[in-house]
């Protein structure tokens, strides 16, 4: 076989240009009579979607916030195996993953996708998600470089990051995914990053990736986030995506014959692509594959139950007054658990945007806590307790009869009755969405029209709420009644932050009475590239639904409630407004607290929550978004099977008021400044002394291992040892943090103390066990803003060892 070099030697400077953007939304271009066939990228990062929204099924894998606070990079690369053999069921070659901006507030929309407030949790859990998807012969693709920590005007905001927060905090994940894990690719940002935008950044691609950290692999744009012509391929900007090309094909010609562009840097460009072709052994294959949902996935199922498992963090476990812990529960001790919540029924199992699978089959915390206690005699009794949607409900397919979906190629033709359509088919979800044409007209961002219709019977009798949430001019007619409109609808509230805000409209309808729904969209030429109508429906609310709930908790012996945000409130495209859970929800518990005889809290969310009613509960697990194995992995925790052990890769503040980004956030004029510096995350609580509500590191097991001798064994190393006394195994995570003694200078963003090394430990009962730490290189360095390069800081530095940042059990000197 032909190598990259002699296959992109072989091709006119138009082949060349047709290499550096997509064919379509997910797939890049092939030039046959050269033998370069097409290759297929896919979302990514719970999973592997394939080219639709609504196609076959795929695993869901645990949120990024849980890998990160299983601590245990094991685990996550285990998980990055099962998603390379996703990946490839849906005949992709590059998975669109990991997600590694940090955590700057805890307000991001994406938090979920993300990892950590910590560079160094971060770099490690990334470094094990790309080594075990790449192991399988798939690319990553980590993203977004760098500088989206949060979604406000993540298209067009300028990030303003001082050089030594970049260097020491946001770069350091890619930095050690391109050294550690040699990631094979790297989507750019939407946003600006000081001044030009991150695809577009010479400093960022040319100097620093590829120049300082050796990156050989490809570079490509996040979608439609390339908006330069000569910019970004002399930056170094190998692959616009999605195609077809709207900054490149002819215009990147016509820039190279004007000598914007040396046809060296096309050439190197198209290299890469092929290059990244050869490192996934697609050169040879025929173009992408079929995609399928995967048969004989139960030893993958079983990984992503454990890691599932082992990333929820137990925040609370108050004690009687014989000293029995509320977890784990005691099945033989119980006559009836009551399940009560919102996420209680079928569980949040993942977070909205492009992150979003379709998963191939869901444990629900009811389904899965009923097969578990169902057996033994115990009575598992459900109640909501209140709402939370943000957006309504889909409208359930269930409900509806003779489901069609008509497309038109002019938007027009749905004011002509007597037009036929272009296109008749139907849906298997009410919340349609298309990233290509549905007509399969070449082109993007084309004209068309959509009609849904159906037949709807309602289940009860009484005002019905109906909604649309449209990218662009949609109406929801029943029995020829425009109930819904959304032509006042603002903008920025769907599909990513580019769509509509959902209109929303009420009818009074009888159980059991068919009625004809139709709903339009109306998308015009020049459009998003995306088009989408997601219809909601919601049926007259029960007034007494807390109070059923409340009744459920005082006849249980304990009540489990799964509280928490959705894929609504936590999605990309914007961030959430508040720390609150939403409805009412801290109600419910509240209520639920005062009725039951011991209460548990499961939150149910990606990233921190406030938590009013902490001192009223007994237990509280933080589960966030764990995949498809939500249920099986809640109830091996609740129940013991699986020791709690987890820990916080995010600090739980107290109030959005006291969170290190809150003055800078979200920005102003089109800028965000990161003013915050270095300070964000743990670094901002402990260096000004702001108690949290839950620190980072922290989480509790139901056995103990404490740290009973730590040494040096040098300045890298530091071997501990830690002892259980107790009837049970313990797994700890041993973490340490370092101090530089010198005082730092007055307003510096200089930080108390930084995490430089953990491992997970498993300590027997009745035993002890030792581990030995590597301690980061970088750990007695500073990034030198004069010399532009990596500095010694004088010592002398103390090492706190701990199990948070907050508990420290022995404190080393060291002189770096
Ligand atoms: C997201 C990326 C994603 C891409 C393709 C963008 O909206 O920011 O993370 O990979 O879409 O779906």
């Amino acid at each position: 076989m032909k190598s990259p070099e002699d296959l992109v030697d072989a091709l006119t400077l138009d082949e060349q240009i047709s290499l550096l953007a997509g064919a379509d939304v997910w797939q890049t271009v092939a030039i046959p009579r050269a033998g370069i066939p097409s290759m297929r990228v896919t979302d990514g990062p719970a999973g592997a979607r394939g080219t639709r929204f609504d196609g076959e099924r795929s695993i869901n894998t645990p949120c990024g916030t849980l890998l990160a606070a299983t601590w245990d990079p094991a685990v996550v690369e285990e998980i990055g195996h099962v998603l390379g053999r996703e990946t490839k069921s849906k005949g992709a070659k590059v998975l669109l993953a990991p997600t590694v901006n940090l955590h700057r507030t805890p307000v991001g929309g994406r938090n979920f996708e993300c990892m950590s407030e910590d560079p160094l949790l971060t770099a490690k859990t990334a470094v094990g998600f790309v080594r075990g998807l790449q192991s399988e012969g798939v690319a990553a693709c980590i993203k977004h470089f760098v500088g989206n920590d949060t979604e406000f005007e993540r298209m067009s905001i300028d990030s303003r990051i001082d050089e030594r927060t970049m260097r020491e905090m946001y770069l350091v994940p890619f930095e050690a995914a391109v050294k550690e894990a040699k990631v094979m690719s790297i989507m750019t940002a939407y946003n600006r990053i000081n001044g030009p935008f991150a695809a577009d950044s010479t400093e960022l691609l040319v100097d620093i990736l590829r120049g300082e950290w050796g990156f050989d692999g490809l570079v490509m744009s996040d979608w439609f986030g390339l908006h330069s012509t000569a910019e970004g391929i002399n930056a170094g900007l190998d692959l616009e995506m999605p195609g077809p090309t709207r900054c490149r094909g002819d215009a990147l010609a016509a820039a190279v014959e004007a000598g914007l562009v040396d046809r060296a840097a096309v050439r190197a460009a198209a290299l890469n692509v092929v290059t990244l072709l050869a490192r996934t052994e697609t050169l040879g294959e025929a173009g992408p594959g079929p995609e399928h949902a995967r048969a004989d996935i139960d030893a993958d199922l079983a990984i992503v139950r454990r890691a599932a498992s082992s990333g929820m963090v137990l925040l609370q476990n108050r004690a009687d007054s014989d000293g029995a812990t509320t977890l784990p529960l005691v099945p033989e001790l119980l006559r009836r658990v009551a399940l009560i919540g919102p996420n209680a029924e079928f569980g949040q199992i993942l977070g909205g945007g492009s992150a979003h699978v379709n998963p191939i089959s869901v444990s629900t915390p009811l389904g899965a806590l009923c097969a578990r206690l169902a057996p033994l005699g115990v009575d598992v009794v459900h109640a909501p307790g209140c709402y939370i949607h943000r957006n309504l409900p889909e409208l359930r397919l269930d409900d509806c009869a003779d489901v069609v979906v008509e497309y038109y190629a002019d938007p027009d033709s749905l004011d002509h009755a007597q037009l036929a359509p272009d296109r008749t088919d139907t849906t298997s979800s009410s919340k349609m969405m298309w990233m290509s044409d549905p007509l399969s007209r070449p082109g993007s961002a084309l004209p068309m029209g959509v009609r849904f219709l159906a037949l709807f019977t309602p289940r009860v009798s009484g005002v019905w709420q109906f909604s649309v949430t449209a990218t662009n001019l949609a109406a929801l007619v029943i029995d020829g009644r425009t109930v819904v409109d959304n032509a006042d609808a603002g903008l920025g509230g769907s599909f990513f932050g580019m769509g509509r805000n959902e209109a929303v409209g009420t009818v009074q309808l009888e159980a059991g009475h068919p009625y004809e729904l139709v709903a339009e969209l109306r998308c015009p030429a020049g459009g998003l590239g995306v088009a989408g109508l997601h219809l909601g429906a919601c049926a007259p609310p029960d007034p007494y639904i807390m109070d059923h709930a409340v009744e459920a908790a005082r006849d249980a012996d304990v009540s489990i409630v799964v509280v928490g945000t959705n894929h609504d409130w936590e999605c990309e495209g914007w961030d959430r407004a508040t720390l609150d859970l939403p409805g009412e929800q801290n109600e419910l518990v509240r209520r639920v607290a005062a009725a039951s005889r011991r209460t548990v809290v499961v939150v149910n969310a990606g990233s921190p929550v406030a938590m009013p009613w902490l001192a009223d509960v007994d237990a509280v697990l933080c589960c966030w978004f764990p995949g498809q194995e939500m249920g099986n992995a809640l109830v091996d925790v609740l129940l013991g099977d699986t020791e709690p052990q987890g820990r916080l890769p995010v600090t739980f503040p107290r109030t959005l008021e006291d969170t290190p980004a809150f003055e800078h956030y979200p920005g102003r004029a089109g800028v965000a400044n990161y003013g915050e510096g270095r300070l964000i995350g743990y670094r901002w609580y402990d260096t000004v002394g702001r108690e949290p509500l839950f620190p980072f590191g922290f989480g509790l097991g139901y056995a103990k291992a404490s740290i009973t001798t730590a040494r040096l064994v040098n300045d890298h190393a530091i071997e501990v040892t830690l002892g259980n006394t107790g009837d049970r195994d313990a797994v700890e995570v041993v973490q340490v943090y370092m101090h530089a003694t010198k005082p730092p200078q007055p307003g510096s963003d200089t930080p108390d103390q930084t995490l430089v090394g953990f491992a997970k430990v498993n300590v027997a009962k009745h035993s002890s066990n030792s581990v030995t730490i590597a301690v980061d290189p970088r750990a007695y360095q500073t990034w030198d803003v004069s010399t532009h390069g990596w500095i010694a800081v004088s010592g002398p530095f103390v090492l706190r060892i701990g199990t948070s940042s907050r508990d420290i059990a022995v404190r080393l000197q060291a002189n770096g």
